[in-house]
């Protein structure tokens, strides 16, 4: 850069600062003179038709206070951990980041501690119009209010929480769910001419399977069907069942509707907006606008084979377990590439049984579409020959086929499955290749080792062959996803637990070894690679390139043209290192 490169650029930020680009350095938080006053909250509900909700903890119940009610608190305790329950609520989360008012079983003798509102949002706009969306935006904006969106609040790194902000929650806009069986597009240079789904708003998979399995058409999305169907899941990149055949969720999208950080209305497509729909097709969540609609692409109904493989040892010595797992590693990207794809856990230690009475073990369910299955069987057969020494002398190895007629049979039997919510627990993850699985096979034993923890550490391992296919032929000229997917086979996810009644020291060494220990180890083995934005850890110190890759610089100067005060924010995203929470937890420019 010459000098009056400097020059110009020193003087631009000067400017910069003294036009203040948001009003002061942090945003408005709720005990600054500068959050807004009763009234303006009250004009702000008036112009969102009553839609603005003063949030509270939702166990608020078990405490002493106004809001102390026995019988709702037993309600709140026992369906804590359904996923359905933390959805239906304003400042239900997956995975909270610091649960600040637990629920209390009084039954158990448990007493109330403290209950705040932590780290959540102050307020929620439930939006069901575009313009309760931009109404809540323009508040935001004008009174520097930081703001937070959320969906399901399925999100594991704590992006669709803030504390002292607005939320614009989009569960409750719904403004439709409909099958196109050709897709129309006003846009020409589409080459998309099959069948597609309208989501007009925060429906669930759940939602959209329905109207997908009633016209007869297969969609990508989450294997878990409570995830929102257009939030996070898509913008970070969406993996499912039907994702090695059909691509990641953000490549299904043909076009969007976004509210801006100015309150517009855009439609996002190749040929309108073109750089903000390239970003939210795999770019992050949460970051360039709120997406209020999306048009999805379906595809012709497959028929399924199943293959189940369940792998124990047969005695306490967990070696021969993670040689299997060492084989399996390696086939994958082989298999993949024959057209299985699937999901699968293992663990050499784990408080409830992975299969049987097995508290040790490896299991996985992988697919092939349209095939046959002894088409399955002979694929598999070379991996299989390399297995079958071990059975009967240190394993016990099971390996069973089933098919199904069509794919939505599939999922009911096979996927579908709703976790309870995360509670007391440390996760991340790593994308592997065919080279990080096949180039240094001593390396990957080793690496395994590491990644099966201590039997007292309870480790467990979650697979995810979700890639390949047709996410590794070329993309289209409008994906800002992760570069590492299109040569990533599939993502392991390594998470432990620890006590209800872990101290905070425990607690962070859990979370260290995950971070740096385990997670370390995979990405020596698998360097070139990256980490899945959505399955990340909020505290990885390299999410640029970890969550971005290459795409990192481009997102962030269409960050800076569409929202250039910083009216977006979420932890790890796109334009996230301008700002930080202070100690109160107030964000603030960096
Ligand atoms: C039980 C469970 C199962 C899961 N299964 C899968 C799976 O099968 N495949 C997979 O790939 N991932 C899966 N995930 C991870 C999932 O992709 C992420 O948790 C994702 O962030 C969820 O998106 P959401 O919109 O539903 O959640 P939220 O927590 O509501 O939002 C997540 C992020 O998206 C932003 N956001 C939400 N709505 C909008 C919007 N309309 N416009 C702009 N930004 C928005 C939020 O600000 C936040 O940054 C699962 C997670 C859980 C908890
Ligand atoms: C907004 O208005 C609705 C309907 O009048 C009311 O029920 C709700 O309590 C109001 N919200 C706030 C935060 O005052
Ligand atoms: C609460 O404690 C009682 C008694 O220990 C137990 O039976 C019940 O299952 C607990 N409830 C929940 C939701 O854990
Ligand atoms: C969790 O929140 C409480 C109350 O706000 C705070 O005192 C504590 O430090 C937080 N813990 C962590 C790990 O952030
Ligand atoms: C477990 O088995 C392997 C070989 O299968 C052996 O090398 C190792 O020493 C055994 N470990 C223990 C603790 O016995
Ligand atoms: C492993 O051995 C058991 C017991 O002999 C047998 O039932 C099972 O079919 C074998 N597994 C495989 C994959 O052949």
């Amino acid at each position: 850069m010459g000098p009056w490169l400097l020059l110009l650029s020193s003087v631009a930020g000067g400017l910069a600062a003294a036009t203040g680009k948001a009003k002061g350095n942090c945003k408005c938080a709720p005990t600054d003179a500068c959050w807004p006053s009763d009234g303006l909250w009250n004009s702000l509900n008036a112009t969102t038709k009553g839609h603005l909700i003063k949030t509270e903890p939702e166990a608020i119940s078990c405490y002493p206070g106004p809001k102390q009610d026995a019988e709702r608190c037993e309600v709140v305790d026992a369906s804590w951990t359904l996923q359905s329950f933390q959805s239906s609520s304003p400042v239900g989360l997956s995975y909270p980041i610091n649960e600040t008012c637990p629920p209390i079983n009084v039954t158990a003798g448990e007493t109330p501690g403290t209950c705040t509102l932590g780290t959540n949002p102050w307020y929620a706009v439930s939006a069901s119009s575009t313009s309760d969306v931009a109404t809540a935006i323009k508040f935001a904006k004008n009174h520097n209010v930081r703001l937070v969106i959320k969906d399901t609040g399925h999100d594991i790194l704590g992006r669709s929480t803030g504390y002292g902000s607005l939320e614009i929650w989009v569960r409750s806009l719904r403004t439709g769910l409909t099958f196109q069986p050709k897709y129309k597009s006003s846009c020409k240079t589409s080459a998309w001419t099959g069948a597609a789904i309208t989501v007009g708003g925060g429906y669930t998979f759940n939602d959209v399977y329905k109207v997908a399995k009633a016209n007869n058409v297969v969609v990508v999305g989450g294997g878990t069907p409570s995830v929102g169907a257009l939030g996070g899941w898509m913008q970070g990149g969406g993996h499912g069942p039907a994702s090695r055949q059909f691509g990641l969720g953000a490549d299904q999208v043909l076009e969007a509707e976004v509210v801006t950080a100015d309150g517009k209305v855009i439609t996002a497509s190749p040929c309108s907006n073109s750089d903000v729909y390239w970003a939210i097709r795999g770019g992050g969540p949460g970051t360039y606008g709120v997406v209020t609609k999306t048009v999805i692409k379906a595809y012709p109904m497959v028929n399924v084979q199943v293959q189940h493989v369940a792998i124990a040892p047969l005695s306490d010595n967990t070696s021969a377990l993670l040689d299997a797992i060492a084989i399996l590693w390696e086939a994958y990207p082989d298999l993949n590439d024959a057209g299985y794809a699937g999901y699968g856990t293992w663990s050499i230690s784990q408080p409830t049984p992975l299969f049987a009475t097995f508290t040790a073990g490896y299991v996985h369910g992988f697919y092939t579409f349209d095939k046959t299955v002894s088409y399955a069987k002979s694929t598999f057969e070379p991996t299989l020959q390399k297995l079958l020494p071990y059975n009967g002398t240190s394993l016990f190895i099971s390996v069973d086929y089933v098919s199904y007629p069509d794919y939505w049979s599939f999922y009911n039997t096979e996927s579908g499955v709703e976790p309870p919510v995360g509670t007391g627990s440390a996760l991340s993850s790593r994308l592997f290749s065919r080279s990080a699985v096949q180039d240094d096979t001593a390396g990957l034993r080793s690496m395994l080792d590491v990644i099966a923890g201590t039997p007292e550490q309870y480790t467990s391992n979650n697979f995810e062959l979700v890639s390949g296919g047709a996410n590794f032929e070329k993309p289209d000229d409008y994906s800002a996803l992760l570069p590492a997917w299109r040569i990533s086979y599939f993502n392991n996810i390594v998470a432990r637990g620890w006590a209800p009644d872990a101290t905070q020291a425990e607690k962070d060494a859990v979370q260290r070894d995950i971070s740096f220990t385990k997670v370390g180890a995979m990405e020596k083995q698998a360097p070139d690679t990256g980490v899945y934005m959505n399955e990340g850890d909020r505290l990885d110190p390299n999410y640029k390139q970890d969550y971005y890759g290459e795409h990192y610089d481009r997102l962030a100067s269409i960050k800076e043209k569409v929202d250039p005060n910083g009216v977006f924010y979420c932890p790890t995203c796109v334009g996230s290192d301008e700002w930080k929470e202070d100690s109160t937890g107030r964000l603030c420019r960096v």
